[in-house]
Order: structure tokens, then C-alpha cells, then sequence
């Protein structure tokens, strides 16, 4: 077995020497394990390096542009097994050149939902971070905190330097500190997660980052006259965008997310945030979350199971085989599906691989739970006359409890204020059911119940 150790979590050349020299000497990638300088857990058994010989003749094999670009990406994501998945890949790679072309091969999607993550979140990293002045009696400096998903910081960093690069800034995170002097880009340490959103604790790192002749005079300062000095003003805003930043994503409790939702939801804000959802593990290997789409004044949401490989890979809801059923259904009943919003009731594809294929899971309790907070969400924003909730899992996301279709099936069932809810069958059911005969009849039913629907989306409009 050998123990390669990497010296930081980034370190994509160590990584990659070490890779290519494991190839050359024909290692499996069942017998490497990948850890990281200084992290306290060395596999047991394992307790010192092992050296591989230098390699005698000068060995080389070929690799895909594409992969070294997804590598460098993937490498980037927090999973621990991120090292030794890219390692199998490159093995792989040498017998199946093409091998990256085969989405559905277990490997190659997980290391592309991997690079998506890192290249979502360092967009969010773009997209987020705020600069705020600080120090201005001394030397103006800018700082911004931010709580990044991923090992993004120094990946984002030049994109900061080259955009403001006339001043100097400095990016705090949990990870690494990235610092500009209008000339070159610095790292030091990151600042503790248990240190983050605590004011007094914010005020220490910035006196330690930016003013270290004020510490001292800061911490003799009683909490009443601290309150008047002018980092005060300064602080308080940075620490409320670092709440606002940070809360949800640090502690992926669904009820904690409940408690900061505000009164309307943007959609496109939800959208954003609930990329980020990490309240179950569901989000690990899917591709992308795949969240509900459609109007904002829809009077009708639909609300399935959860996206299935299609979905997964295309990022909308109800584009596969069962989104093509309803799409004719929904014609059938006279709904056109670009006024209605459709959504599911857990957002990340759950599948086990089975050779080149992913086979669909069904959401248990704990999924559908932890996902609900987003259906609740969604339903605040959009506020539907009613919501149409096909098959089990949607029933029991809809009215918060196991909810048999068989029973409420077909009928109008209030829900809060003057919504209403109506159950149906989820459209794969049709898919599945293997006599033809009993497919035209349950296929009839499905339409009959749409047309509820219908009626209600009339009398909305009238209402209106
Ligand atoms: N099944 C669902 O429940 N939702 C989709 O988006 C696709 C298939």
C-alpha cells in the first residue's frame, strides 16, 4: 500500500506528479491512499511514507487536455476522496481514452459534479464578496469575509487582484486569508469557523490582520466606549453581511435556514442558495440541484419526486421520459405547462450506478425532510391557488406527513388560507405499469385529475 501525502489540500502538482509516477509503476488505485500533510487522521496501518524507486527510463503516457482541466477543478473540492477518484480516473483513462465522454460511468460523473461544485462556488465567491473600507484613520485597506464551499480561495484570488487591483484588500475565510498589496497576492492562515460571526472575535482578527498598534488600546477598551470608536461602524455592517454570507451554508441544518428565510423569497436569491444546500447527502453525488422552474405568478405547482438522470444532468425538472408524459397530459387537460410551476419534492438526484447506468432511488424520510424547507420556500414565493402534488413522496412533502395517494386521490383538500392540494399519481407510474390496457385507463385517470386542475387555475384567473 502506498501513503502519498500531499502538502495541502491544493496541491494539484503534487498530486499530479505523484499520479503520474503511480501509473508509471503500475500501481492499482486500490492499493493508494491519499491524505494531506498535517491532517491528524493517517489511515491506520499506514504510519510512514513510502518511497516508490525512481522510475529508470523515462516513462510517458498521454491524457486528455479535457481530464487535466476537470482535475484541477475536481482537486479543489472539500469530499477526502477527491485524490484518490481522480487517481482512478487517470488510471482508467490510460485503457479508455474516451472514458470522460461517458457521463453515466459512475467515476466521470462524480468528477464532474465535483468541478461543478468548485466552479459554482468560486462564482458565488465572485458574486458575493464585499469589500468594506477599513482603518481609515491610518491606511486605507479593503477586507471582506466569506465562507467558501470549497479549497477556492487561492483559485479566486487573481480574479479579485486583477479587478481591484488599484487597492489593497484582503479576503478572510475559514480556509486561508488572501491578501493584495496592489502588487502581489500573500495567503497567511485562515480564521477559525467557531471564531467567525462572535463581534468580539471579529474585532480581534481585524486588529490582528490590519491594526496591530490599536490592539492594545482596543482590548482596555470597556464594551460601552468599543461601541463608539470608529472600527464600530465599520464592523457592525461587515458582521451582518458575514451572517448574511455565511448563515445556512456553515451549518447545514434545514430549521436553521427556516429561521433566516424572509418574508418573500426572491427566486432566483432561493435558486442561488439552495445550490449551496448541504442539508442531506444527496447533493454529494449529483450533479447539480435541479430546482423548480416557472413563472412567478403561477396559480398551479406541480410538485414531483425528484429529478431523475435527465434532470440531473440537464439542471430542469421534468425533461426526461416522465416530463414528456406529463407534458402530453397537461396538453390533454388544457394546461399549458409555461404557466404552471414545477418543482420536486427533494432536488438532487439519488441513484445507485449499475455499470454505465444510474438507477434511480427512491427519497427516504431524513431526504425528503431535510428538502422540504425549499418546497416551503418556494410555495411562499410563488403562492399558487393550488398545489398538485403527483405521487407519495410529494404527498408527504405537500402535507408534512406520510400521505397515501390511494386515499386522496383526485380530490380538492384544503391546505393554508384558501390554497388547495390535490393528489395524483406520479407520471413514471405510468411509465412502469407493463399491461397496455391498464396504462390507457390509469394514463385517462391521470389526465381526469389534471383537469381538477384546470378548473382551478379558471377560477383563479376569474378570482384575479
Ligand atoms: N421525476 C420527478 O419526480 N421529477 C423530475 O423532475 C423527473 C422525474
Amino acid at each position: 500500500m502506498q501513503l502519498i501525502i500531499l502538502t495541502s489540500e491544493t496541491d494539484f502538482d503534487g498530486w499530479r506528479k505523484a499520479a503520474r509516477s503511480l501509473v508509471l509503476h503500475r500501481i492499482d488505485p486500490a492499493d493508494v491512499t491519499w491524505t494531506v500533510q498535517g491532517q491528524s487522521q493517517v489511515p491506520s496501518g499506514l504510519s510512514e511514507v513510502s518511497h516508490l524507486p525512481p522510475i529508470e527510463t523515462e516513462g510517458t503516457f498521454s491524457v486528455p487536455a479535457n481530464f487535466i482541466e476537470l482535475a484541477r477543478l475536481a482537486i479543489l473540492h472539500r469530499d477526502g476522496d477527491r485524490f484518490a477518484l481522480l487517481y482512478r480516473l487517470l488510471w482508467r483513462l490510460k485503457s479508455d481514452h474516451d472514458l470522460l465522454a461517458t457521463m453515466s460511468d459512475p467515476d466521470v460523473a462524480q468528477a464532474n459534479a465535483r468541478g461543478n461544485a468548485v466552479r459554482r462556488d468560486a462564482q458565488r465567491m465572485r458574486d458575493v464578496v464585499r469589500f468594506r473600507e477599513i482603518g481609515r484613520e491610518h491606511k486605507a485597506h479593503y477586507a471582506a469575509w466569506f465562507a467558501p464551499e470549497h479549497h477556492i480561495v487561492e483559485f479566486t484570488a487573481p480574479f479579485f487582484a486583477r479587478r481591484f487591483a488599484d487597492m489593497p484588500w484582503s479576503i478572510l475565510t475559514p480556509d486561508v486569508c488572501a491578501h493584495w498589496d496592489g502588487h502581489a497576492i500573500s495567503f497567511t492562515p485562515g480564521i477559525s469557523q467557531m471564531e467567525m460571526p462572535a463581534p468580539s472575535k471579529l474585532e480581534e482578527t481585524w486588529r490582528r490582520h490590519f491594526q496591530p498598534d490599536r490592539q492594545q488600546t482596543l482590548q482596555d477598551e470597556p464594551r460601552t466606549r468599543r461601541r463608539n470608536l470608529p472600527e464600530a461602524s465599520i464592523l457592525e455592517p461587515l458582521l451582518s453581511d458575514a451572517e448574511r454570507w455565511t448563515g445556512g451554508r456553515m451549518n447545514p441544518r434545514p430549521e436553521i435556514s427556516m429561521a433566516r428565510k424572509p418574508a418573500t423569497d426572491d427566486l432566483e436569491t432561493l435558486r442561488e442558495e439552495a445550490a449551496h444546500c448541504r442539508a442531506c447527502p444527496l447533493w454529494k453525488d449529483a450533479t447539480q440541484i435541479v430546482f423548480g422552474e416557472g413563472p412567478r405568478n403561477a396559480t398551479i405547482m406541480l410538485v414531483g419526486e425528484q429529478p431523475g438522470d435527465k434532470e440531473d444532468l440537464a439542471g430542469h425538472p421534468f425533461v426526461g421520459p416522465a416530463g414528456q408524459m406529463l407534458d402530453r397530459a397537461l396538453e390533454e387537460a388544457g394546461i399549458d405547462r409555461k404557466k404552471v410551476y414545477v418543482t420536486n419534492a427533494v432536488k438532487h438526484f439519488k441513484f445507485v450506478p449499475r455499470g454505465k447506468i444510474r438507477l434511480h432511488q427512491k427519497p427516504v424520510t431524513p431526504e425528503i425532510r431535510a428538502c422540504r424547507q425549499w418546497y416551503e420556500r418556494e410555495l411562499a414565493a410563488i403562492d399558487p391557488a393550488l398545489v398538485v402534488a403527483m405521487g407519495a413522496t410529494a404527498a408527504q412533502s405537500v402535507f408534512g406527513k406520510i400521505t397515501p395517494v390511494g386515499k386522496t386521490r383526485g380530490r380538492l383538500i384544503d391546505l393554508d388560507g384558501d390554497r388547495k392540494a390535490l393528489v395524483t399519481v406520479h407520471p413514471s407510474y405510468l411509465l412502469r405499469l407493463p399491461d397496455e390496457e391498464a396504462k390507457k385507463l390509469e394514463y385517462q385517470r391521470f389526465v381526469d385529475d389534471l383537469r381538477i386542475a384546470a378548473a382551478q387555475q379558471k377560477k383563479a384567473a376569474r378570482a384575479a
